[in-house]
């Protein structure tokens, strides 16, 4: 529906702030990983509010055991989940059973709670140095996925090379607020391409377009260097 492109002085406390509304106020906040979003996790857990009528989920998935250091889980229980005193119901992407079953195996779940189309009530992403967006890679088929909420990627476009499992497209579209957090200098020249005054449309990011809330692009000063 809109976006709203904004610099912040401070990206991690604002999405500190923002998720831990959401989650006071029961909704189905949606994680993701990377390093980016590793402050603003530690910052909502120095808060310690209840959590508990909170469901979490993720966007996506690095195909190891939870615990491994590129998980993205290991990465968020550690910043945040294992530190709450109220502890939210946490819905993991089990992609240590493979891309494949892993992507099934959460894709129900989800339908189980959300139906077909999932309204997220705030759903977190970062973005990749090549524009990619969850686990969604540029010119890779699963970007262009429209039916299925959750797939496998069995060929991840960088680092960790490992496959993942992701929410599609029109599962991260369907969210009712996303805030995309992009900090850094490196990611200065991506952005500019993605939010300038001539979008590429061949990247990821460019293409998360909400059908029903706001994406709030959140922009260290570095980040926006090259708007
Ligand atoms: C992942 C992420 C991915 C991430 C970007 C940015 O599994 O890698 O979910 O989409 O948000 O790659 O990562 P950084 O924050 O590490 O730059």
């Amino acid at each position: 529906m809109s976006r709203d492109i904004r610099v912040s002085d401070d990206p991690a406390a604002e999405v500190a702030e923002r998720l831990t509304e959401a989650a006071i106020a029961g909704g189905d906040v949606v994680l993701t990983g990377g390093s980016t979003p590793k402050r603003a996790y530690e910052l909502a857990a120095e808060r310690d509010a209840d959590w508990s009528p909170a469901h979490v989920w993720f966007t996506d998935e690095r195909c190891v055991e939870p615990t491994h250091p590129d998980a993205n889980f290991a990465m968020a229980d550690r910043a945040l989940l294992s530190q709450l005193s109220a502890a939210p119901t946490v819905h993991r992407m089990e992609a240590e059973l493979g891309p494949d079953a892993g992507a099934g195996s959460y894709e129900a779940e989800i339908r189980g709670r959300m139906a077909a189309e999932p309204r997220w009530n705030l759903l977190l992403l970062g973005m990749g140095p090549d524009g990619h967006v969850a686990s969604l890679f540029p010119g890779k088929p699963e970007l262009e996925e429209r039916s299925r909420l959750v797939v496998g990627v069995p060929l991840a476009g960088m680092e960790p090379q490992v496959p993942r499992i992701t929410l599609t497209m029109p599962a991260i579209c369907s969210a009712r607020e996303a805030i995309l957090l992009i900090t850094g200098e490196n990611k200065a020249a991506t952005v500019a391409r993605v939010f300038g005054a001539d979008p590429d449309r061949s990247l990821p990011a460019a293409r998360v377009e909400l059908r029903y809330g706001t994406l709030t692009v959140l922009l260290d000063q570095a980040a926006a260097s090259q708007l």
